[in-house]
Parts: C-alpha cells; structure tokens; sequence
C-alpha cells in the first residue's frame, strides 16, 4: 500500500448514519450477513465499533466486544471490491493496538474453518488457532465448525 492511498483514508468510530453503507457491504461479502439490528445493537452495547473510510466512501468495518482481561473481534469486512490491499490488516491492527491500549491481555475472534483468506490473515497476524466450536455456523450443507483464534498481547 503506498504512503499516500495511507494519507487519505481514516479509521473512524461508526456511527447510526453508517448503517446503511455498512449493511450494503455486510451482505456483499458474507453468505449470512449480520442484520441491521445486530451493527444497531453493537452501537448500543457501546462495543468498539470503527469503518475505515476513503473521502467519501466506507472500504470496511470491525467491530470488537471489551471484557476487563480480553478483547473479542466479532466482526471484520472489506468492501469486495477492495479486498487484497491491506485494509484489512491495517484495521485488524488498529482494533488490536486499541484492545492493548485499554489494558487486554489477549484478543480472540471466531472464523469459519472455510474462510481461508481470513484464517491467513489472522495467523499472519499472530494468531493462534486454540479451540474448534463444532457446528457453530449454518452453512449451505448444514452447519460449519467455527475456529477460535487468539492474540496475547
Ligand atoms: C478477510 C478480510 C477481512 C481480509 O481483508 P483484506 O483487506 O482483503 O486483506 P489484506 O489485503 O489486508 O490481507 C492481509 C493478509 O491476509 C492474508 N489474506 C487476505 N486475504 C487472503 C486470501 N483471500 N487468501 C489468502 N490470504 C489472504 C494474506 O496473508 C495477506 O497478506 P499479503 O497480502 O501480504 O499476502 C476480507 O477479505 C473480507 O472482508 N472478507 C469477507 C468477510 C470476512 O471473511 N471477514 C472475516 C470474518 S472472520
């Protein structure tokens, strides 16, 4: 990613008026997409809830729970159309250098054992797969197992 496509884009809290554009790319890029009520219910719950946007134009989202001892990712997506430029990695990165900024020993997120580019991302990151919750998602077949994933921080 060059320093100036960087420069231009902000990592900002989402507010009720994002809900919207983030719904448009939740059903975009997942097969069972969050619903309005779910991002509307994050906000609410006060969860950390950040989009990442370039002028005008929301490329992504994250959504992360706090509890004293860890953080839980419990949600990250990229506009297609702008997957595989590193956006994701830098909110990841943003969502994690929060969770240490407020004290947490570990972050932990769940992933489909399907979602490779994910999975990739997240051990890119120095995640480790520490726990499988059997049948944890629907999946087109039935259910899918989700992997547990952990960060120390
Ligand atoms: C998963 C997701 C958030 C990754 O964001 P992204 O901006 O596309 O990923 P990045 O460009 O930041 O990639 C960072 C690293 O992740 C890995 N990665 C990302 N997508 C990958 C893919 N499809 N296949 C293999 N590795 C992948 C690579 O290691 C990559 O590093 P590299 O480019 O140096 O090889 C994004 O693709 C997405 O929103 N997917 C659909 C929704 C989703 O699955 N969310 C996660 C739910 S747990």
């Amino acid at each position: 990613m060059n320093s100036t496509l960087q420069a231009i884009v902000e990592i900002r809290p989402m507010h009720s008026s994002d809900l919207d554009h983030v719904i448009r790319i939740e059903r975009e890029i997942f097969l069972f997409p969050w619903s309005l009520g779910n991002f509307a219910d994050s906000l609410k719950a006060g969860y950390v809830c950040k989009v990442l946007q370039q002028t005008n134009t929301l490329i992504g989202y994250g959504i992360m729970m706090m509890s004293p001892e860890e953080a839980h990712v419990l949600t990250l997506g990229i506009s297609a159309s702008r997957q595989g430029e590193g956006w994701g990695k830098k909110l990841l990165q943003h969502l994690i250098e929060y969770a240490k900024n407020a004290g947490a020993k570990s972050v932990l997120l769940d992933v489909r054992e399907s979602n490779l580019g994910a999975v990739q991302l997240y051990k890119k990151m120095g995640f480790q797969h520490i726990a499988t919750r059997k049948g944890y998602y629907p999946a087109m077949c039935g259910r899918e197992d989700a992997l547990v994933m952990q960060l120390m921080l």
